[in-house]
């Protein structure tokens, strides 16, 4: 089973702990990456990225097939911040700005403070580190300007790479829902995981 590692040298990249109130987008950046607003001109890098069966083949759904799909992701994503419901960041190299991930949360409860994290990156750019380092950033950014308590993740178990990097960043599974969804013919149980605040912190404090 994959240990957790030690968190980001320098995760924190806020200037501030104000509450995050959706009246500006939240840049952030890290050592080598810049997450920022998804926009329009995105649509053909999300192409690229959700063209590709190997990225989307768990549970993202099937692979796009036309140009016009991304359009609408561009659209969906930007109607569901602008309605404060959902938050998701393009991840570029600070090189170049072109999109070759995306990480965000899909819900975030405000009752009960906990939110759920998706991602995917493109294939070019797998075991660099890379998602590690985004997906660092915004828990901290979750954790400390959006209040969350509670990060909520879920992964096909065959999904060696997900799991691996969650097991990695300090996730829990919590249980398993067995033969959860079917995809290619095959049903996948789903694994569920979670990260709790004190958890976080507790990391950050041990091998800071
Ligand atoms: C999951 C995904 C985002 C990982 O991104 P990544 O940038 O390659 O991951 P990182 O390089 O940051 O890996 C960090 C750690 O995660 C674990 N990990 C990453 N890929 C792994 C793999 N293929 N197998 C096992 N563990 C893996 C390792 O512990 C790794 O640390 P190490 O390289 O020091 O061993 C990427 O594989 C992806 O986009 N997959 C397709 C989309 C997807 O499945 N999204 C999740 C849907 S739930």
């Amino acid at each position: 089973m994959t240990q957790m590692k030690t968190p980001e040298p320098n995760p924190p990249n806020q200037t501030t702990t104000k509450p995050f109130d959706f009246s500006t987008f939240p840049t952030l950046n890290t050592q080598r990456l810049h997450l920022r607003q998804i926009v329009p001109g995105d649509a053909h890098a999300i192409f690229k990225l959700r063209s590709d069966y190997e990225v989307t083949k768990y549970n993202i759904g099937p692979a796009y097939t036309r140009l016009s799909q991304a359009q609408r992701l561009v659209k969906s994503v930007s109607d569901a911040y602008n309605n404060h419901r959902e938050l998701r960041w393009a991840i570029a190299l600070r090189t170049d700005l072109t999109l070759i991930g995306m990480v965000g949360f899909n819900y975030w409860d405000r009752i009960d403070n906990r939110g759920s994290i998706g991602f995917d990156l493109r294939r070019d750019y797998w075991r660099r580190g890379i998602m590690r380092e985004a997906v660092t950033a915004v828990l901290d950014f979750a954790f400390t300007r959006m209040a969350l308590n509670r990060i909520e993740a879920d992964t096909s178990s065959h999904n060696a790479a997900s799991v691996g990097l969650l097991q990695n960043l300090g996730f829990q599974q919590e249980g398993i829902q067995r033969e959860q969804y079917l995809e290619d013919g095959i049903y996948h149980d789903l694994r569920l995981f979670a990260l709790l605040k004190r958890e976080w912190q507790k990391n950050l404090d041990t091998f800071n």
